[in-house]
């Protein structure tokens, strides 16, 4: 029987109606939701997952303000220029969260701007802070991917205790973080994690063990069938183009799972594009309405 396929648009789309439920609940307590989007330099794929983000804030009553900055000077300036946009944002209390996307013109040094961005409005959850808080158990905001795979897995019956997860990947954007998270001891996650990644000798013997195998190698279609254990559940983070003429762009997306071979092998699968990606933008608004929920508290007890 071929597997299960886990569909994220609608994983997404419930998820975005009690969002939306909240923030009406925000905004009719006199707090509006509020995202800053940095935007460094003319990248194309940054250029369209930021529209893609301002939309889904609008749809859930977000307030997204794109700050477009203009990253073909001395990467010196540009970083100068940067950085005291962060500050200014971090001093305004009517903006709950903050993103930089990622990833910035050559020479620009990303990691000093983002330790420069409050760990309070980090809602990507990439501050060293917010990073050492997942690690420890004390997470202020769960990275949006990361915490977009976790939700695709409680909610389609695939919770993640007691279950041996192997996760393909160890980058601070995605393998690493989830890792983090799903290793700790609470409810949705309580898992025994292994992570793979370039050095592992031979990944096939270790994918082979996984009940929920995470690939997020930025490798088309590195995960086939025969790497997969009947009745695994496979979630592909993966988006990779590749070169197709019978498109009209000329690229097709493409995960890292061969979804043909591996459906016939797992229980349970995430195509790409439509698994993953749409978790990622929502739980990525889902912080920003935790930082303004956050940001209220605060205030109420005067801090
Ligand atoms: N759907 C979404 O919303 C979403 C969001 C974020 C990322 N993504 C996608 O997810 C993928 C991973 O993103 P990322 O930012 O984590 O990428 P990354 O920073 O390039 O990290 C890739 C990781 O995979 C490991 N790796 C690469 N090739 C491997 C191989 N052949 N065998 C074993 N491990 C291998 C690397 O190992 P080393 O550490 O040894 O180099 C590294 O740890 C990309 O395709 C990206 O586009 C999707």
């Amino acid at each position: 029987m071929p597997a299960r396929t886990i569909d994220g648009k609608a994983v997404a789309a419930a998820i975005r109606v009690e969002l939306s439920n909240e923030v009406a609940k925000l905004r009719a307590s006199g707090v509006v939701p509020r995202l800053a989007v940095l935007l460094v330099g003319e990248d194309a794929a940054s250029r369209s997952y930021v529209t893609a983000k301002e939309r889904a804030a609008a749809e859930t009553g977000i307030q997204a303000d794109i700050h477009r900055i203009d990253g073909s000077g001395d990467p010196r300036d540009v970083e100068e220029q940067v950085g005291t946009l962060i500050d200014g944002l971090n001093a305004d209390p009517a903006v709950h969260g903050m993103i930089l996307q990622l990833p910035l013109p050559e020479g620009v040094n990303a990691d000093g701007l983002l330790q420069r961005i409050d760990p309070r409005k980090d809602v990507d959850a990439l501050h060293p802070e917010n990073q050492g808080r997942i690690v420890i158990g004390q997470a202020r905001f769960y990275p949006a991917t990361p915490h977009g795979v976790q939700q695709l897995l409680v909610r389609c019956g695939a919770d993640p205790g007691g279950k041996h997860v192997v996760i393909v990947g160890r980058s601070r954007l995605v393998g690493l973080s989830l890792a983090a998270m799903l290793v700790q001891k609470r409810a949705g996650a309580n898992a025994t994690v292994t992570v793979c990644h370039t050095g592992t000798p031979d990944l096939g013997a270790v994918t082979r063990q996984a009940d929920i195998l995470i690939a997020a190698a930025g490798q088309p279609q590195l995960i086939t069938a025969g790497m997969v254990r009947p009745g695994a559940v496979v979630i592909d983070v993966g988006v990779n183009r590749v070169d197709d003429a019978t498109r009209k762009r000329g690229y097709r997306l493409v995960g890292d799972v061969d979804f043909d071979g591996v459906s016939t092998v797992a229980e349970a699968i995430t195509p790409v594009p439509g698994g993953v990606g749409p978790m990622t933008v929502t739980m990525l608004l889902s912080n920003v309405a935790r930082a303004a929920r956050m940001h209220r508290s605060a205030g109420a007890h005067g801090n």
